[in-house]
This record gives C-alpha cells, sequence and structure tokens, in this order.
C-alpha cells in the first residue's frame, strides 16, 4: 500500500478532532531511550540482537507493528496511511541502549548462545556489540521460582534494601540516557494471589520492610521502576502490578503500565479464532492446548507452582471472549485445558496443537486442529520491543502517563489488565483498534469506527 509520509510525519498539527495545545501534544523522542531488561534469557537476548542486527542492515523487523506497521487516518478515499513509527513520535531503534540483570553472569552474546534461538552466524557478527552488555546482580529468591538457582544475585538486609538496590541501578542508569523503561523478560514465579501487603503503597512499603512471603521479586523490580517514574511491562504471567498498590504507584509517579504475559502462540491464536466463532454464533464443547517446548522458560514451567501462574494467565481469554453469561447454549458448557510439558530435543522451537470440538446448525458437532509449529522467542522479542517503544512514547503523552493501566496495550498481552469492574477485552480485532484509535486520539486525528455510511448518503 502506497504510504503518504507526510500526512503523518512527527510532531504534524492534528488535523481533525479539533486541534491540540501544545500542553495535550506528545513530546519528542529526543536522545536516548534506556531499556533495563529484567531477565536476559532467550527473549531478552532475541529482542536485543534482533534491534542491533536490524540497525545494522543485516535483517528487517518482522512481527514488529511499531517498525512496520501503518495505521489508516481519515477516510478510505484519502489514501493516508502513514508507517506508525512516522506517525507517533516513537524512540528511534539507534537511540536505544540496553541493560539489564539476571541470576548468571553471562554477557547477551553468551546468553544469546545458551539460548540458541539465531543462528551462531548472525550472533558472531553481532559478538562486540552483544559481548559488552553485562547484566547487573540480580533480586532473586529460589522460592519464588524453583527450577532456577544463580549465583549473581544482590544481598540485602531485607526487600527494602534490595528494592533501593534495583533504585539505585535505575538512577545510575537514567545518568547515561535521556528516558528509560524497565522490562520484566525473566522466569515466570509461583502463582500469588493479592494479600493485604498488596492493598496499598503504605501496606507494601511496610511489607518490603518486613519481607513479607506475599511480594516476589518481580514486584520489587516493578516497585524500583514505579518509584523511579520508569514505565514497566510485565512479559511474564507474574501477579507483579496487578495490584492496588502497584496501579496507585504507577499513577502516582506518571509511569504507565500494562497487562502482563506476552500473547505469542497459542493464546495468539485463540484470541483470533474465538472472536470468528463468536460472530458467527457457533458453539463450542471443548478447546484442549497442549505444547512442547525445551527451552528455559519450559523447565521452569514443568514446576507445577509456576505452571500454575502460566495457565491462569492462558485461560482467561476464552471465558472473556466467549461471554457465555449472554450465551448460554453456546459457550456455557467448554471443557477447556491446557497442557505445556517440557521436552528438551525442542529448545525454543516449540510446537502446540489445539484440537477444537466445535458446534453448528441444529447442535452438529465438527472439529479444528492446529499445529503450531512456532519459534517461543521469535514470536516474542517484536512484542516486547513494541512494549517498550510503546510505553515510552505513553510516558511523553500528556494524556495517558499518569493513567496508570494502558489498556490499548493490551493488544500484546494473553492477561490484559484494566479498571476496576472492567471485564478485560482479549479480542484481538478489538484490541488493535483500540490501539490504533488511541494513537490517533493522542495525535488528534479523527477516530476510525468503520461505520462508512457517509460514502452512500454523502457521495457528490
Ligand atoms: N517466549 C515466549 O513466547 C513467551 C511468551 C509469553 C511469556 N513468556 C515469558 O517471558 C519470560 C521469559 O521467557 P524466556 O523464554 O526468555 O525465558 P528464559 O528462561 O530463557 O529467560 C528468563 C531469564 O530470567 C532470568 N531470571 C529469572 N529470575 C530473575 C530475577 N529475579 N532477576 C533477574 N533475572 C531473572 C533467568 O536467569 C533467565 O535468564 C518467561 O516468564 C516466559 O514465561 C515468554
Amino acid at each position: 500500500m502506497a504510504t503518504k509520509k507526510k500526512s503523518g510525519s512527527k510532531n504534524a498539527v492534528p488535523s481533525s478532532m479539533g486541534r491540540k495545545t501544545a500542553a495535550m501534544m506528545v513530546e519528542p523522542a529526543k536522545g536516548k531511550l534506556g531499556v533495563m531488561v529484567v531477565g536476559l534469557g532467550a527473549v531478552a537476548t532475541t529482542m536485543i540482537a534482533g534491534v542491533e542486527a536490524v540497525r545494522r542492515g543485516l535483517a528487517k523487523p518482522i512481527g514488529s507493528l511499531t517498525q512496520m506497521g501503518t495505521i489508516r487516518l481519515g477516510k478510505r478515499t484519502d489514501n493516508r496511511s502513514p508507517l506508525i513509527k512516522d506517525f507517533v513520535p516513537l524512540a528511534d531503534l539507534k537511540d536505544i541502549v540496553f541493560t539489564g540483570w539476571d541470576i548468571f553472569e553471562d554477557n547477551v552474546y553468551e546468553a544469546a548462545a545458551h539460548a540458541a534461538v539465531l543462528d551462531p552466524d548472525t550472533l558472531k557478527k553481532l559478538k562486540p556489540y552483544l559481548s559488552k552488555i553485562k547484566p547487573m546482580p540480580a533480586v532473586f529468591d529460589r522460592y519464588y521460582v524453583k527450577r532456577l538457582d544463580g549465583t549473581h544475585v544482590k544481598t540485602g538486609k531485607n526487600k527494602r534494601d534490595l528494592a533501593e538496590q534495583l533504585r539505585a541501578d535505575i538512577r545510575a542508569f537514567k545518568k547515561t540516557v535521556n528516558r528509560v523503561v524497565m522490562i520484566w523478560a525473566g522466569s515466570t514465579e509461583i502463582f500469588l494471589k493479592p494479600t493485604a501487603v498488596h492493598q496499598s503503597i503504605e501496606a507494601f512499603e511496610k511489607g518490603l520492610e518486613k519481607n513479607d512471603p506475599g511480594i516476589a521479586p518481580s514486584q520489587i523490580y516493578a516497585y524500583a521502576a514505579l518509584k523511579e517514574g520508569v514505565p514497566f511491562a510485565n512479559g511474564a504471567p507474574n501477579l507483579t502490578v496487578d495490584v492496588p498498590a502497584m496501579i496507585e504507584l504507577s499513577k502516582q509517579n506518571a509511569a504507565p503500565i500494562c497487562g502482563k504475559d506476552f500473547k505469542t502462540g497459542q493464546t495468539f491464536m485463540k484470541t483470533v479464532l474465538a472472536p470468528a466463532f463468536k460472530a458467527r454464533m457457533i458453539g463450542v464443547k471443548g478447546w484442549f492446548s497442549t505444547n512442547i517446548l525445551g527451552n528455559r522458560d519450559g523447565e521452569v514451567l514443568d514446576e507445577p507452582h509456576s505452571f500454575k501462574t502460566k495457565e491462569e494467565s492462558k485461560l482467561g481469554s476464552l471465558e472473556y471472549i466467549f461471554q457465555p453469561a449472554l450465551y448460554p447454549d453456546l459457550y456455557s458448557d467448554i471443557y477447556h485445558k491446557i497442557r505445556i510439558n517440557y521436552y528438551p530435543p525442542r529448545g525454543d522451537e516449540k510446537e502446540a496443537w489445539d484440537n477444537i470440538d466445535i458446534f453448528g446448525w441444529l447442535g452438529y458437532p465438527m472439529q479444528i486442529k492446529i499445529n503450531f509449529l512456532c519459534r517461543d522467542s521469535i514470536l516474542a522479542a517484536p512484542i516486547a520491543l513494541d512494549l517498550v517503544l510503546f510505553l515510552d512514547l505513553a510516558k511523553r503523552t500528556p494524556e495517558l502517563r499518569s493513567i496508570g493501566i494502558q489498556e490499548w496495550l493490551s493488544f500484546y498481552l494473553k492477561a490484559p489488565q484494566t479498571a476496576e469492574g472492567l471485564y478485560p477485552e482479549h479480542d484481538l480485532f478489538i484490541q488493535s483498534m483500540k490501539l490504533k484509535n488511541t494513537l490517533r486520539h493522542i495525535m488528534g486525528e479523527t477516530l476510525i469506527t468503520h461505520l462508512g455510511l457517509d460514502y452512500y448518503t454523502h457521495a457528490e
């Protein structure tokens, strides 16, 4: 499709919906964007190596909406579809600086070689850059990730002390860049439910002091980020910022947050297919999903307490999309089962099978089988990059930075986060429309409703 860069160029005066005043305009992405990654494993190293490969012109950023996507502006007859990155002022890839923490001392080259997602030839070309990124010691506790044990960890007198050490890491990094975003690409922690310690900032801070077991390492990182006014994304299904204390802190310090758990393979497919069945009033009796994967993530998820966290995150989508209370004849009796099996020979090349038992006209049964041979981190890396870039955009957008949860980023996440009392929107296409309309809105463009009657009623 032809793109007209000019119409959507950075900081262009919005064309409709009233002009935005200077105070409402998105601030430009000046200088360096520092990206602090928690957990330099398969996803993180694939993202970092990928960004460097793209910067050097060795590869294209396939799968990244911020880098490759366009956005339609105005009427279909206007032919205005700039690239998203030309329409909203996003940080340029060349301005991204990476750092991070891990419980292992491996630099990013070594960690990427261990993850074995990218081929050795590509990694060798990037080695001088990747080996310079060395992790800072992590905040870690085996109680929360039972299958891992690392030596590269911070020690402190209590969780508050550890949080202060992370804040010091953030402040030191801030001196070298212009803006900072944090993303959790660390392991899946054990399943935790919100408790009293998560109900307010005050209770949380007391809990840090008293080493409350309800506070997991991911929450110590998130707390440190939000205290420093740094946006925080969560690629894992951990509870982390999904509690009142963090939402409050996010609003108070203008540090945007979003949902959790990168929506990559099987759930991505679910949130495409389930809306299609519902749109056509096709019933569903059962949905059985199983996976084999052999990377470190698979090893961690092989442990029942970590698996429970992932299972909860994956289960939600169908329930919300199908709305069984509204459609009892179609969706009130679905058997939904998810299995993840650790199978080392496959490494990062996960294989997922779905069997879907559906029924149609007069209740006649049918079946659909999906066999997705995917690459976990190849799917997750562009999502991690987009989340980082969009959270940085949110932080520079007066209308977005102090609202806390950025629901428009649900598009990327298995478990979207919403305001209290709102059900999450899982349908990928609604999420996509919400994301693009948010971008149109902050740039003062007309929202697209797809009504389109004016093409017929006002035809000249
Ligand atoms: N790859 C995908 O498609 C996908 C999709 C959704 C979610 N996720 C989630 O993303 C996360 C990362 O996945 P991955 O495949 O890169 O896993 P990985 O095991 O390769 O990497 C995780 C890294 O985090 C480190 N780590 C664990 N706890 C830490 C802590 N407290 N502080 C610092 N580092 C810590 C580990 O040492 C490891 O290097 C996992 O939670 C996974 O469930 C991945």
